[in-house]
């Protein structure tokens, strides 16, 4: 078993062990499982992938997220992106909401911090893939941290960072995310920095789904926010992933953002199945948790109009 390295920051391709090695040997468990922690990004090529291949993949890794309400997958571990109507097997128009959908998640952002149980990991499998366009590109909020002027560290170690699904969906259309999952998802904090309890180093914690900061204006909070986003996806420091059939990548979505990019997608099928594996205490999620009260997630989201 080997890595060869995806980008000069982050990222490896993963060589002699393969998700069914991952998911049946100790031994390549823990080599993979040491890899992602240190390089957060983790490639495997010509896999032979299966809905059940996947899910038994990612449960080695802790339990398994049930997509959300109101997605395609509801009510299983797969979250599925496709612009393909299921009924018809029509490519859907540009105003579906699973076209909406895939510019959402063109934004960057990091996998599940909206929700009260964030995510450790999310394992991706291309099922099928366009001729052009539609990569996934990454970019580590570890090296970004690293990358932060002293005085910027020190200044923002100790916020703390509101985060709503509803808000990243409303950068795309106002009513995207519906009255079901607004309920279902209220907004939820976290500490700025998530630390990782393997190996100590620092992460921001925070992507498209983040719009205010404990205790600091609205407007403030918010230019901070995209001020660190910018930060982090530096075109410098990114890894573009350019899908091959048989690919699979795992991500830390403690430690990085990624984004789909466009494809022509009146044109082309493009279809993705996600699983995504809860974080636990023993990942750093305690720890991570912000000391915000209900109270204020009123207050902010008023101030918000
Ligand atoms: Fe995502």
């Amino acid at each position: 078993m080997d890595l060869r390295p995806l980008a000069p920051d982050f990222g490896a391709e993963v060589l002699g062990a393969t998700l069914i090695d991952v998911t049946e040997r100790d031994d390549a468990y823990a080599f993979v499982r040491a890899a992602f922690e240190e390089h957060s990004v983790l490639l495997f090529r010509n896999q032979q992938i299966s809905d059940e291949l996947q899910a038994a993949y990612s449960r080695r890794f802790g339990e398994l997220e049930i997509a959300k309400v109101a997605s395609l997958g509801e009510g299983t571990p797969f979250s599925i992106l496709t612009n393909v109507d299921r009924a018809t097997g029509a490519l859907v128009a540009p105003d579906h909401k699973e076209a909406l959908r895939a510019r959402a998640n063109q934004l960057w952002h990091t996998d599940s911090s909206f929700k009260a149980q964030p995510a450790l990991a999310s394992v991706l499998s291309a099922r099928t893939i366009p001729p052009s366009g539609g990569e996934t590109e990454f970019a580590s909020q570890r090296s970004a941290w690293a990358r932060l002027p002293e005085d910027m560290r020190a200044r923002i170690a100790d916020l703390c960072v509101w985060h709503d699904y509803a808000h990243s969906r409303g950068q795309i259309a106002p009513h995207l995310a519906s009255e079901r999952e607004r309920n279902a998802m209220p907004p939820v904090c976290w500490r700025i920095r998530w630390r990782n309890p393997v190996n100590g180093r620092d992460a921001l914690y925070l992507a498209s789904h983040a719009y205010a900061i404990e205790g600091m204006p609205r407007e403030e909070g918010y230019a901070l926010i995209r001020e660190l986003i910018a930060h982090v996806t530096d075109p410098a420091h990114t890894y573009l992933h350019r899908w091959q059939a048989g690919d699979v990548v795992m991500w830390d979505n403690r430690a990085t953002m990624h984004r789909g990019r466009p494809w022509p997608d009146n044109l082309h099928a493009r279809l993705m199945k996600r699983t995504t594996i809860s974080a636990s205490d023993a990942d750093g999620v305690a720890a991570t948790r912000a000391p915000c009260s209900g109270e204020t997630v009123g207050r902010v989201l008023q101030a918000a109009g």
